[in-house]
């Protein structure tokens, strides 16, 4: 008997080993037929199953008990069987429910992206924007908290946690004693009190990394740019830390190094490094190698997210894996148009595409 299991997704049939959840079935289609995760890491033993935005519709349950599942399940946490059908994003269901959980989570998330240093690189912006609404119905006063101060490189804005525990993971994988947690319940369940002691360890800094939101930042970089203006190198160094990979990337504007961050894969997860470790980086990377002299740089990062950060059309820009096509059974949607040939934003003679530098107001009509 085959080890390996059909699951069907949005009309797309792979074959995956058993074990294998819907959520990680869905990447190895990739595109939009893989639901937003703000919870799941895949680095992270235990995560998922906190935040609901990975719910999908199970219409036919296995071969063998073709039944639908009569609920969304959480794709992150529900593990294929042979014969599965999956709707994601040909679910109006799904699509609906989803719209659900990004006003669920948007209640007492302030909406302070103007000034939010994760602007451009936010998973809740991009859900919001992606399956959000356009107004809001809560008329209460949202939730506070008081500052808690993390020292000179991390920032903690607890009113823009989304409680999906991945720092608390990271802590507690990464490093040596977990003395942060989840506190209270309910309305009152907040990241704290005992973070500040994980701070003298070497590997803290990567739960600036894995936050999806603009609840744990770096203070080093905070308010000095905005990161669609600056550009994102590939680099490396020697680190003497033998737990920490050396691979980075420098975000730069010109030759100045405004901020260094691990390396990221299309799913916004840390990137294994070349040299088979994880992709964690040291504080000290992080936070102390601020010069073009300590890197050794290999050359513009692939940019692949539907992100803002691509605005600036790098040569060797990754577009994002098109799946509306197999989806639609061949079709193409009408509404699909490109931008630049139907608006003309561009002057006629720029093609934004292959600049090989950050598009500029003078590259574009007035
Ligand atoms: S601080 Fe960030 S990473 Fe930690 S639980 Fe809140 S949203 Fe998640
Ligand atoms: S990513 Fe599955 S519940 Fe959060």
């Amino acid at each position: 008997m085959s080890d390996l299991f059909k699951v069907t997704i949005d009309n797309i049939t792979v074959e995956v080993p058993a074990g294998t959840t819907i959520l990680q079935a869905a990447r190895q289609i990739g595109g939009d037929v893989a639901p937003p995760a703000m919870c799941y890491y895949s680095k992270l033993q235990g995560s998922g199953g906190k935040c609901r935005t990975c719910l999908v519709e199970v219409s036919k349950g296995s071969e063998k008990d073709p039944r639908p599942m009569p609920k969304l399940v959480a794709s992150c946490r529900t593990t294929v069987m042979d014969g599965m059908e999956v709707k994601n994003i040909t679910s109006p269901k799904v699509q609906d429910a989803r719209a659900g959980v990004v006003e669920m989570l948007l209640i007492n998330h302030p909406l302070d992206c103007p000034i939010c240093d994760q602007a451009g690189e936010c998973h809740l912006q991009d859900l919001s924007y992606e399956h959000g609404k356009s107004g809001t119905r809560y008329e209460f006063q949202r939730r506070t908290f008081k500052k808690v101060d993390l020292g000179d490189k991390i920032q903690l804005h607890m009113t823009r946690c989304i409680l999906c525990y991945r720092c608390v993971f990271t802590a507690d994988q990464l490093t040596k004693e977990r003395e942060h947690g989840v506190l209270d319940r309910g309305d009152h369940a907040q990241i704290a009190t005992f973070i500040q002691k994980n701070l003298n360890n070497d590997f803290i800094g990567n739960v600036i990394d894995v936050c999806p939101v603009g609840a744990l930042t770096d203070k080093t970089f905070r308010f000095k740019n905005r990161v669609w203006f600056t550009k994102p190198v590939d680099a490396h160094r020697k680190c003497s830390n033998p737990d920490c990979c050396g691979e980075v990337q420098l975000w730069m504007r010109g030759d100045e190094v405004f901020r260094v961050t691990a390396r990221k894969d299309e799913w916004g997860e840390i990137k294994e490094a070349s040299n088979g470790k994880t992709g964690w980086i040291c504080n000290e990377c992080r936070f102390d190698k601020k010069h073009i002299t300590d890197w050794v740089i290999e050359g513009p990062t692939k940019v692949n997210r539907h992100s803002v950060i691509s605005q600036g059309h790098y040569v060797g820009l990754e577009k994002p894996k098109e799946t509306f096509n197999a989806v639609m059974n061949g079709r193409y949607p009408k509404l699909l148009m490109d931008i630049h040939s139907v608006s003309e934003v561009n002057k006629p003679e720029i093609d934004l595409s292959l600049l090989n530098r950050p598009a500029h107001s003078t590259d574009f009509n007035q």
